[in-house]
């Protein structure tokens, strides 16, 4: 009797052993977990990416942190909200504020404009409204005769941004019609449409809207929204560039995050469309003018030089001697204008091929309703820029399969669909 006893409170004692046992590496366990998961979290978000509108007491906040969470979520790690500058200061305005509506008391603005950012950023407006990426992107479209008297004299400002010698793609704007183009020509021109208040822009087609993040901008998959395609396949071909390649493999060890004007090697040890582009590197300021170091017109049927491309060239170069010499870009710079070149004697061969049949009448005066129209279109809407685009972004592909080849493919089809024009019609060729 005694020894059962004995046995069954030691049985008991071992059982509630166990079972602290249990409980204790149970602890354990979660104790661990949550610290690793802690740590995740703090590895994610960055250990400086502190919310700076955590325990904001501001209206707009309080009230969005409801309404729109994503917002305040985006926002408070942004180095702007961490600079107090607040909602009120880029939505809210006047009553009488063009674009003005109503909303709990105030009057805002639901799309902030370029206006607005000026009031902060000049420097960025000014820069940005020489650009092509301003008014003469609209115009592209649009075309300028709606345009008021003050925007026409910005627009007739841009030093490059009436250069525009070939008109057919505003004929595709009007037969395709403005359900497609909706979605399509405005999708990507619209980043310099006009607001109500008669500034320019959308700085949210690049800056993507509360955020306003450095590095989300300064990545080429910011570009890649609109600079891409068989036309301007600049994406394209920098992927398969040393740069883009550099990027892919190595760019999340990247210092993406280094302020303005101090970017170089240290950071990013090769280019992206940003650093050649806009970014302050080496010599070249920062700018939001994107023609500012370009020499040719590269988009142009047969391309030719830029104003002042001589100093535009230095910018750029200034960018490249960064990482290579002199001797390598001055070699580089003379082999890819002798390829622009070439490329422009291409063009002008199909032209003398299409002359006889426009002299003869014998193309239709209406746009793009003839096999013809397209061959005579694409090659050098395609394949003559990607070609050159090819060249001078380091992409062979483009400049070869999808450039030079094509080039040929498509001469050879125009020679044929001249002659047989010109033979129907009973006119030789050369005549
Ligand atoms: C009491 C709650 C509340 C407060 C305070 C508030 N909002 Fe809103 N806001 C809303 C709601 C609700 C909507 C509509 C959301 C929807 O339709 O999904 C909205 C919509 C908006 C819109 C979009 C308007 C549109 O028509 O597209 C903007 C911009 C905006 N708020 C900014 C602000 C700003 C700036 C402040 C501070 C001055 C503010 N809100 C204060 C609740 C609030
Ligand atoms: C630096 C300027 C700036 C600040 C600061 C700012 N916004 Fe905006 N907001 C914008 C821009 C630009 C848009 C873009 C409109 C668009 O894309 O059409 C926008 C759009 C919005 C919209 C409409 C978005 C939609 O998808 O319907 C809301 C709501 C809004 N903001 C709320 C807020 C709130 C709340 C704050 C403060 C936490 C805030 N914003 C701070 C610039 C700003
Ligand atoms: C009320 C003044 C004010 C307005 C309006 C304003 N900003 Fe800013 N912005 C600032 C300040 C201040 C900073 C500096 C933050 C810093 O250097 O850390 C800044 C920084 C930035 C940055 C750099 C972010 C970084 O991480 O360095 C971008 C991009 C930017 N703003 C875009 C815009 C755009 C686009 C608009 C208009 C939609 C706008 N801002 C409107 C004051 C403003
Ligand atoms: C995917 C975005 C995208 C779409 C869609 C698009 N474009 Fe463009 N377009 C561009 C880019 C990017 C350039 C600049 C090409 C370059 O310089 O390499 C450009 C250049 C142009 C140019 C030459 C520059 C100039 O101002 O003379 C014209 C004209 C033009 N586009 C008109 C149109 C029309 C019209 C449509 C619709 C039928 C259209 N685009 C659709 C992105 C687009
Ligand atoms: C084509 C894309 C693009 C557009 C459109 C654009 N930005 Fe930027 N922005 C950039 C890039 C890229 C940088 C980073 C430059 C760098 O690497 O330092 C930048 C940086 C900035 C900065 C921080 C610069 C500094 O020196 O502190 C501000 C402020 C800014 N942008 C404002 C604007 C405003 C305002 C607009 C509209 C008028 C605008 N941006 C439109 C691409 C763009
Ligand atoms: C929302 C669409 C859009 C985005 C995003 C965009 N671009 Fe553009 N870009 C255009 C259009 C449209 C044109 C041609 C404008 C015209 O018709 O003249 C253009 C033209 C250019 C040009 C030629 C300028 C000239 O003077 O001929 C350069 C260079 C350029 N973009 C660089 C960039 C870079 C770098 C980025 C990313 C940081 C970028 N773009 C982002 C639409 C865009
Ligand atoms: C290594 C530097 C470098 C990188 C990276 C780079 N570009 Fe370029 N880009 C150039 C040079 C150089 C030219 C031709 C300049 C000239 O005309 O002298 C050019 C031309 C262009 C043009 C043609 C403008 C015209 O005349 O039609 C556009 C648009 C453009 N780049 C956009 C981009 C985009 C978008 C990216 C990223 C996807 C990019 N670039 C990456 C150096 C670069
Ligand atoms: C931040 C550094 C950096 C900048 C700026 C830079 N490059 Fe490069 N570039 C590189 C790297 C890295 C490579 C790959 C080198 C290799 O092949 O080992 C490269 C390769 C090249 C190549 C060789 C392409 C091939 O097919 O082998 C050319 C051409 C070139 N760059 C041109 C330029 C031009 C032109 C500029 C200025 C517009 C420029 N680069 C700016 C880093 C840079």
């Amino acid at each position: 009797m005694a020894s059962n006893s004995q046995e069954s409170v030691l049985k008991r004692y071992r059982v509630l052993i166990f079972a602290v046992a249990v409980i204790i590496v149970v602890i354990g366990l979660a104790l661990i977990a949550l610290a690793i998961a802690q740590s995740q979290a703090v590895v994610a978000q960055g250990p400086d990416k502190v919310n700076a509108l955590a325990n904001s007491n501001d209206e707009c906040v309080v009230c969005h942190k409801n309404t729109t969470p994503g917002i305040i979520e985006q926002y408070g790690h942004s180095s702007m909200a961490a600079a107090e500058v607040s909602c009120q200061d880029c939505h809210v305005v006047k009553q009488d504020y063009p674009g003005a509506i109503e909303h709990e008391g105030v009057y805002v603005l639901n799309s902030p404009t370029a206006a607005i950012c000026e009031r902060c950023h000049k420097a960025e407006v000014a820069q940005f409204n020489s650009s092509r990426h301003a008014l003469p992107a609209y115009v592209a479209y649009a075309g300028s005769a709606d345009l008021d008297p003050n925007l026409l004299a910005q627009y007739e400002a841009v030093p490059e941004g009436s250069f525009a010698p070939d008109k057919s793609r505003n004929d595709i704007y009007h037969l395709e019609g403005p359900a497609i183009t909706k979605f399509a020509c405005e999708g990507c021109h619209d980043v310099g449409k006009p607001a109500a208040d008669g500034s320019v822009g959308q700085c949210q087609k690049c800056h993507l809207r509360h955020e306003f993040s450095l590095e989300q901008v300064r990545k080429p998959e910011t570009c890649n929204h609109c600079h891409i395609g068989p036309d301007h396949p600049q994406w394209e071909i920098y992927q398969e560039s040393p740069h883009g390649i550099a990027y892919m493999t190595g760019g999340d060890e990247w210092n993406w995050d280094a302020e303005p004007g101090t970017l170089d090697v240290t950071d990013m040890p090769a280019a992206t469309c940003a650093t050649c582009h806009m970014s302050g590197f080496g010599g070249a300021s920062t700018t939001h003018d994107v023609g500012d170091r370009l020499t040719w017109y590269l988009f142009a049927p047969i391309s030719s030089r830029r104003p002042a491309w001589q100093d535009n060239a230095t910018r750029m170069q200034s960018v490249c001697f960064e990482c290579h010499n002199d001797n390598f870009i001055a070699q580089f710079y003379a082999d890819a204008d002798a390829a622009t070149e070439a490329v422009n004697d291409f063009v002008r061969q199909s032209d003398e091929i299409v002359a006889p049949l426009k002299e003869n009448g014998l193309m239709t005066d209406e746009p793009f309703d003839e096999p013809i129209d397209f061959t005579y279109f694409n090659l050098w809407h395609h394949w003559g820029r990607t070609a050159k685009f090819g060249t001078w972004m380091q992409g062979p592909d483009y400049v070869q399969w999808h450039g030079a080849y094509e080039i040929l493919h498509d001469m050879a089809e125009l020679r044929e669909m001249a002659a047989e024009k010109l033979e129907a019609a009973g006119i030789s060729a050369g005549e």
